[in-house]
Order: structure tokens, then C-alpha cells, then sequence
């Protein structure tokens, strides 16, 4: 039996993502209770110090959530935030993480099923891969 409950960081975008996620909430939507949430004004602006420390700090899985392409209100910030997290994927193995432990997804204002859908399924992944330790799985401290 694996009673390992994971500690999920969801970085929403003010306009968009955020707005669902407190739709979420107003809508009284069952997610279970095991992520925080960080607003920032746009994805765009999630820098990856902001997910390395995430990790530093005892998050077991980072989710970045913005507006759908062509939606964001700064015009371009998602599609930024979408390179940034592509390569930061691709990086994240040489660091000792899992890639699976960073996921971006679109979630617009009135998206909150969708919302309460991925972080839950977040959540699943997460837990499946067990407790997050700096060299990856079984790794040293
Ligand atoms: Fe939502 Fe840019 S304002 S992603």
C-alpha cells in the first residue's frame, strides 16, 4: 500500500488558469488537497529558478498553468513558457529529476473541470513516482 501523499506546486497565470482554479473552488469541484497554488501575472513569467527551487524546497511535482495558445494577455508569455518548460523537460533528467514531475498544461477562466482534472491527475502521477530525492529514484541525498 503506498500512503505516500505528494506535495504539488501549480504556478496559474493570473488571467486564465488562476480564474479556473477559483472556479474551481467556488464550484466546490473535489481535487484532492495535496497541491498549493502560486499566481503569477502570466506563465511567461515563471522563471525555471522559480521550479528549481520549487524542487529545493521539497515540491515532489510542478505544474505550470496558462492561458490556451493565442489567449495569453501579454500576447506571447505562454508560448515562452512552453519552450522554457520543453527544455527544461529535456534537462531535468541530467539533474537527478524525473521529467514526469514537471508538466504544463492550458487551463482558460472557465476550464474548472479541466483544472480539477489534471491536477488530480497530476497528483496520480506524481504519487506513482514517489517522493521526490535530489539524485531521482532511490538515489543518494
Ligand atoms: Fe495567462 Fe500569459 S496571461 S499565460
Amino acid at each position: 500500500m503506498n500512503d505516500f501523499t505528494p506535495k504539488i506546486i501549480v504556478f496559474c497565470c493570473n488571467w486564465c488558469s488562476y480564474a479556473g482554479a477559483d472556479l474551481a473552488g467556488t464550484s466546490r469541484l473535489k481535487i484532492k488537497p495535496y497541491f498549493r497554488v502560486i499566481r503569477t501575472m502570466c506563465s511567461g513569467r515563471i522563471d525555471p529558478t522559480f521550479i528549481f527551487h520549487a524542487f529545493a524546497q521539497g515540491a515532489d511535482g510542478v505544474m505550470v498553468a496558462g492561458c490556451h495558445p493565442g489567449d495569453c494577455h501579454y500576447s506571447s508569455g505562454n508560448y515562452k513558457a512552453r519552450r522554457r518548460i520543453m527544455l527544461l523537460r529535456n534537462m531535468l533528467p541530467q539533474l537527478g529529476i524525473e521529467s514526469e514531475r514537471l508538466k504544463l498544461e492550458w487551463i482558460s477562466a472557465s476550464e474548472s473541470p479541466k483544472f480539477r482534472s489534471a491536477v488530480n491527475g497530476f497528483i496520480d502521477e506524481v504519487t506513482e513516482l514517489g517522493p521526490f530525492t535530489p539524485n531521482g529514484k532511490g538515489g543518494a541525498n
